[in-house]
């Protein structure tokens, strides 16, 4: 192939007369030709570099940009954050916002919103118009989305991903990824890999078994790089058999560069790169966010003086590293360019615009899970309710500006008082209290809350006896320690009181539905005396009206929980070995629970959850009829397609996500009680039936083999389960592969 591209280049450079001009060679422009493949146009380029502008590209220029080749006339890399939308302009050299007026986005929901749509065609959706946000300000690359595997609770950052199953994320990233790369945006998929924990995240050392590695950690980042061909990966702060992530002969070189052929770009994340040779030469193309003091301060802090910067020019100019070695990282970078800010023929975007927000609320109304709804209390029904007291500061409260590299400053969040005011404020009487008071610790420690706790409650309980329903928004609040980059939460319990309050609300009025804000899953022990419960999630630009359409019913939830709901921490497989799982002693860690994250754990283990994985109800019913399978036998090279029929029995439309699951009850290596390879998403009618088909390719029930190195289907018996989640199997199926 190699050959191929220097002949053809030859032959262009054959025919362009390089001439001088005063003095100076004229350039070969071959580069810029787009007529060329872009292997070609990559040497092309690449030939007329000098050693100094190669390294130029490998390192930042300021917060979000790298360098280009200004002489050539290649453009910089402009890059930004994040998963949920296109973050504000900071300053060039501070984290400070740059205060322009032209960058105010549209928010869409957090990536477990999406993740609890289980719905490929919302995450295509969500994709394209992100990336048309990007597009249309300029941005070459999107540092998103994220897929690490929510592992425990605490982990700050797990509204960020996409739940515990490593199939769900798999399946969600791919078209996310392709629909954003249209625009001519690359995708940045982040934080590769094992970054499950924002405690000491710059330093922990993950130890892992190989099998879990393969089987739970990386198969998202594995779709995201083969199927969903995306073209730039971060690397992770945490370190992964003693070496740093950014910089990881393992996980850069051989699995990502070698066995998936990645063909793009690795930019660290901020601040992730440590040491000049490692960076070079374990598989980092793009340094990122290392420390500078602002660029007039101190010469020794500037960007030059970055790893990838003067130290490894000297060290490719003394002969210590191989001039292979930045050439490599410069075509990667030059491939990069040529894919987005240089593709002449992609399209110009859009910001903001009214398509955006639709999009953004379909997804947030898609993703709310109905947990619990005892005596039918939702929808609303306002033949009957003429007051309602809407308690907790999430009903007045966004979200979408805080939480870390995420927060946006959104063109408008709607919040779901205001949306309960405007749609229903002329018809009923809405009265607001806010019931607890959160509080923000400080670095130092936790200030106490500038409220009166019992104050706020007595009015809550004052509003809630002279009201017909009570409508509590409650959960986290991206508050340090409440759903927020850079910090774990400090205990499962939700805070600022709500536990107490919302017991008490209980008891003056039964009527009571409780609304989490959370990318995570919380102790709810009051459970049982909580009539109705309802994941909100953080759901963006249009998280308000969103809700409202929820518990009013012009929305009927089908959202399923793409994690499970522990009853209590130590429910969790992370937190079952003490401090060497969660969260590590001196900065090592050991994943006692090996490939049993999530409900692999709780089922293997029978421990009966409080929610499961793939739990969530809907205002109509369904009815799962007898499954059954194309055949009795399949080979590791068949896709085994599973028929049923689904009919909505209740009196609306609806929409259910139909799941199945893969067991091997005997293998020689223990295999968890079941696992997640299928799922669908059905609309219906009420009493409409319809015939399902799921695809289920033999090779994905394959484990990961420590012996062989490799993916192995052992033949035998297997158990196809068909579900409504994870702990409600309506069928099974037993099939052979010989
Ligand atoms: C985060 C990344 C983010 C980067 C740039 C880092 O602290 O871990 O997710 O993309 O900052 O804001």
């Amino acid at each position: 192939m190699k050959k191929k591209i220097l002949r053809s280049l030859s032959c262009t450079i054959a025919f362009c007369a390089i001439g001088t001009l005063n003095g100076y060679a004229q350039l070969n422009k071959t580069y810029l030709d787009e007529s060329q493949p872009i292997e070609v146009r990559i040497e092309s380029a690449l030939s007329q570099m000098t050693l100094e502008e190669k390294v130029a590209l490998c390192h930042a220029q300021s917060k979000f940009s790298s360098k280009g080749v200004p002489r050539l006339g290649i453009p910089e890399v402009w890059m930004n954050d994040g998963p949920f939308g296109v973050r504000a302009e900071v300053l060039w050299d501070d984290w400070a916002v740059a205060n322009v007026t032209n960058d105010s986005c549209t928010a869409f929901p957090a990536l477990t919103c999406l993740a609890a749509s289980f719905d490929p065609e919302l995450a295509a959706m969500y994709g394209k118009a992100l990336g048309e946000e990007a597009r249309y300000r300029n941005k070459s690359v999107i540092l998103g989305p994220g897929v690490n595997i929510y592992r425990t609770p605490f982990n700050g950052r797990n509204f960020e991903y996409m739940g515990e199953d490593p199939f769900l994320a798999a399946t969600l990233v791919v078209p996310y990824i392709q629909s954003l790369q249209q625009n001519g945006v690359a995708a940045c998929v982040k934080h590769y890999a094992l970054n499950n924990q924002e405690v000491w995240r710059d330093s922990v050392n993950v130890q892992i078994s190989d099998r879990a590695l393969h089987e739970i950690y990386l198969p998202a980042f594995k779709a995201a790089v083969e199927k969903g061909k995306t073209w730039a990966l971060m690397g992770a702060y945490n370190r992964y058999k003693y070496e740093f992530c950014c910089h990881n002969d393992i996980l850069l070189n051989k699995i990502l560069k070698l066995d998936w052929k990645f063909d793009g770009v690795v930019v660290s994340d901020w601040n992730g790169t440590h040491n000049t040779r490692e960076a070079a030469l374990k598989g980092l193309d793009i340094e990122m966010g290392t420390f500078t003091d602002g660029m007039s301060k101190t010469e020794i802090n500037a960007y030059n003086n970055y790893y990838l910067a003067s130290d490894f020019l000297r060290m490719l100019k003394d002969g210590e590293i191989d001039e292979e070695v930045v050439n490599d990282k410069a075509r990667r970078i030059l491939r990069l360019i040529f894919r987005t800010v240089m593709n002449t023929k992609r399209p110009f975007g859009s910001f903001a615009s009214p398509e955006h927000f639709a999009i953004s609320r379909h997804i947030a109304e898609s993703g709310i899970v109905l947990l619990k709804n005892q005596n039918n209390l939702l929808p609303l029904d306002f033949a009957k309710i003429k007051t309602i007291a809407v308690i907790g500061e999430n009903a007045d409260r966004i979200h979408s500006n805080a939480g870390g590299a995420s927060k946006l400053k959104a063109k408008y969040e709607i919040t779901p008082l205001q949306a309960l005011t405007k749609r229903w404020g002329d018809k009923v009487k809405i009265t607001y209290t806010r019931g607890y008071g959160s509080y923000t610790p400080t670095f130092e420690g936790v200030i106490p809350s500038p409220y009166n706790a019992d104050s706020l409650k007595n009015e809550a309980l004052k509003v809630a006896a002279n009201a017909d329903v009570v409508l509590f928004f409650g959960g986290l609040n991206k508050n340090r320690h409440q759903d927020n980059e850079g910090f774990d939460r400090q205990s499962y319990d939700l805070p600022y009181g709500q536990p107490e309050l919302l017991i008490e609300l209980a008891k003056i009025n039964k009527n009571i539905v409780f609304i989490i804000a959370s990318g995570t899953a919380t102790a709810l022990p009051f459970e049982k005396d909580i009539p109705t419960i309802v994941q909100g999630w953080y759901g963006g630009s249009e998280a308000g009206n969103a809700i409202v359409s929820v518990l009013s019913g012009e929305v009927n939830p089908s959202g399923k929980l793409p994690f499970s709901y522990p009853k209590k921490l130590e429910d969790c497989g992370a937190h079952a070995f003490g401090e060497i799982a969660y969260p590590g002693i001196k900065n090592d860690q050991k994943y006692m629970e090996d490939i049993l994250v999530g409900y692999r754990w709780l089922d293997t283990k029978k421990i009966k959850p409080l929610y499961a994985f793939g739990y969530g109800m809907s205002y109509t019913t369904f009815k799962y009829r007898k499954a059954t399978t194309d055949r009795k036998e399949y080979t590791v090279a068949d896709t085994a397609t599973l028929t049923f029929t689904l009919t909505n029995t209740g009196e609306r439309e609806g929409a259910e996500i139909a799941q199945v699951y893969i067991s091997q009850p005997k293998a020689s290596v223990m295999r968890p009680v079941k696992e997640l390879k299928g799922f669908t998403k059905v609309k219906l009618q009420a009493g409409e039936t319809k015939t399902v088909k799921i695809q289920l390719p033999v090779k994905e029930w394959a484990f990961y083999s420590e012996t062989s190195q490799s993916w192995v289907v052992e033949p035998g018996e297997f158990v196809i389960s068909l579900g409504a989640s994870s702990d409600d199997i309506k069928h099974k199926c037993v099939v052979t592969i010989k």
